[in-house]
């Protein structure tokens, strides 16, 4: 007899899937709304996704080499990691960025900083992401600034902040404001850039993170889509018309090796999403109902036993992404569940997205699974569960009022003890861990960042507060508090402060002071 077995987010999968599992939607086309079938007519036929491996570590000199690399390998998008005290808005000075400066990503304090981060980078060609969040306007200021030094105007910038806070409470952590002034700071990033770098996309909605905090795929998109619509109302709540801002919202999916479920979950969330915005919203523009989306392979799928078994993993997760129809990709290095790639390890995860582009026959034509009974199917009942959810969501009034009363968080957390528990007991197999374990691993060699960057970094910091006109960034730290405290757009006063050499620390200091930290409810 057939095991009875579940699909990720709970249902039972069958195994045998025929026409009467699939409604006619013979209508649906690629490029057209709601775009279950891809956000492009032609989708990878004219151009394939983007090749974006994050990166960055230690100071800003070793990253660019990093991104040289990377780009002289073949990738074509650059992604930056930056360090948990650029992320939490403190400069490497202060005490509590000690020990963590320059580890998970790059520290940058200052527009000296970033301007050494992209020397060389032609940044008229290359689109960047950051995956910044609470301090997402200071670092697009300070990108848009090194560009217009080196001659390249805002309009001319092409990239992404992942700018999501509303994840940030719910599974990563790095906030800073409550999120009322959170939510002000992301509608004023929207209406600036609209004005001012029109090509930039201003925020990555992020499941990513709720996947690797163990949402199933239907809480990934659910819990996704609906920050989505809250950020949606905030923008329209501060002024401005949706068809001006929701051409540049963009988003971030997680890719498990559950292949079959992951390209149903991809082509659900773009219907929805469509869905969404033309008849809740009233968009018009077709660019506002478009899903386009980012994806990385489940980091929490890989495993530090056989670490080159990540590799597999890792080639089956892309494809998934790839089959469900991604805008730009990052495949992991085999070796992260450890530590920070290696060189060697990063670039086999670049090769990885580079067979599948140019040796498959994937990019020949658009949308492979369609018509497949079980994927259509699939793609369905996620659409149908996840929007349930999402009203689950807005029963607490809104997707901020439910983060506060825990529910995603808490929904979650079910999930993941769920997955937990099954791979305790076995029933579900993970290769190298509960089942096919080697007696000995083999040793291996990862890399370490060296400590002695946090130092050169607060002497980089001394020597900048020596030379620039303090009194400057003073009056201008003034003129931003000022903006804080009223409604101007505070952006504008942010970019004097930076241009002025004001630090990231500074520029967040400041908006502390009017708006204060976020303090999570004790529930949590
Ligand atoms: N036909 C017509 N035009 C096409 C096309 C086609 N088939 N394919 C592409 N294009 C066009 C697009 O319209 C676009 O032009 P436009 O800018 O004028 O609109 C251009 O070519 C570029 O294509 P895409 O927009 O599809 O691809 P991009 O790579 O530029 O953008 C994105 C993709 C998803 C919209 C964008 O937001 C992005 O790049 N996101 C990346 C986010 C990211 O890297 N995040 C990392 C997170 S890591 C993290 O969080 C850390 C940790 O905690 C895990």
């Amino acid at each position: 007899m057939t095991e009875r077995r579940l699909s990720e987010s709970g249902f039972p999968l069958k195994p045998v899937y025929g026409p009467a599992d699939v409604p006619e939607r013979d209508s649906e086309q690629p490029g057209e709304y709601p775009f279950t079938r891809g956000v492009y007519p032609t989708m990878y036929t004219t151009r394939p996704w983007t090749m974006r491996q994050y990166a960055g570590f230690g100071t800003a000199a070793e990253s660019n080499a990093r991104y040289h690399h990377l780009l002289e390998a073949g990738t074509m998008g650059l992604s930056v990691a930056f360090d948990l005290p650029t992320q939490m808005g403190y400069d490497s000075d202060e005490p509590i960025a000690h020990g963590e400066v320059g580890k998970v990503g790059v520290a940058i304090d200052s527009v000296d900083d970033m301007g050494v981060l992209f020397d060389g980078i032609p940044l008229d060609k290359v689109s960047t992401s950051m995956t910044i969040n609470a301090p997402g306007s200071v670092l697009l200021l300070l990108y848009q600034l090194v560009a217009e030094k080196s001659g390249v105007p805002g309009k001319a910038l092409s990239g992404t902040i992942q700018n999501d806070i509303l994840k940030e409470y719910i599974a990563r952590g790095t906030y800073i404001f409550p999120p009322k002034p959170s939510l002000r700071l992301v509608a004023d990033t929207f209406a600036y850039c609209r004005a001012e770098v029109p090509k930039w996309n201003t925020i990555s909605i992020s499941g990513y993170h709720m996947a690797e905090a163990g949402a199933t795929p239907v809480q990934e998109i659910a819990f996704t889509l609906a920050n989505g619509i809250e950020y949606v109302r905030a923008a329209i709540a501060a002024g401005l018309a949706v068809d001006d801002f929701a051409p540049r919202l963009s988003f971030f999916f997680v890719a498990r090796t559950t292949l079959l479920e992951e390209v149903a979950k991809f082509r659900a969330a773009r219907r929805l999403w469509a869905r969404i915005m033309r008849e809740e919203f009233g968009a018009k523009d077709p660019k506002s109902w478009m899903l386009r989306f980012h994806t990385q392979t489940a980091g929490v799928q890989l495993t530090a036993q056989q670490p080159e078994v990540n590799l597999v993993r890792v080639a089956v997760q892309g494809l998934g992404a790839v089959l469900g129809g991604t805008q730009s990709l990052h495949t992991n290095s085999y070796d992260e569940a450890i530590a920070l790639p290696t060189a060697k390890a990063a670039r086999l995860a670049l090769r990885t997205q580079q067979i599948l582009a140019y040796e498959t026959d994937l990019t020949a034509t658009v949308d492979p699974f369609a018509g497949s009974y079980v994927v259509e199917a699939l793609t369905d009942e996620i659409a149908q569960a996840a929007d349930e959810l999402i009203q689950r969501v807005f029963e607490y009034g809104s997707s901020v009022d439910a983060i506060e009363a825990g529910f995603q968080k808490r929904e979650i957390e079910t999930s993941a003890y769920q997955v937990a528990q099954e791979i305790d007991s076995g029933a579900r197999t993970v290769v190298g861990v509960n089942r096919f374990t080697l007696d000995e691993e083999e040793p291996y060699e990862p890399l370490r960042v060296d400590p002695s960057i946090e130092q050169a970094q607060a002497d980089r910091l001394a020597q900048l507060r020596r030379d620039r006109d303090n009194s400057a960034v003073t009056g201008a730290l003034a003129q931003l508090k000022k903006a804080a405290e009223g409604t101007e757009n505070v952006l504008h006063p942010m970019k004097e402060a930076l241009a002025a050499r004001a630090t990231v620390g500074e520029v967040c200091h400041a908006l502390r002071d009017v708006w204060g930290t976020y303090r999570p409810a004790d529930r949590f």
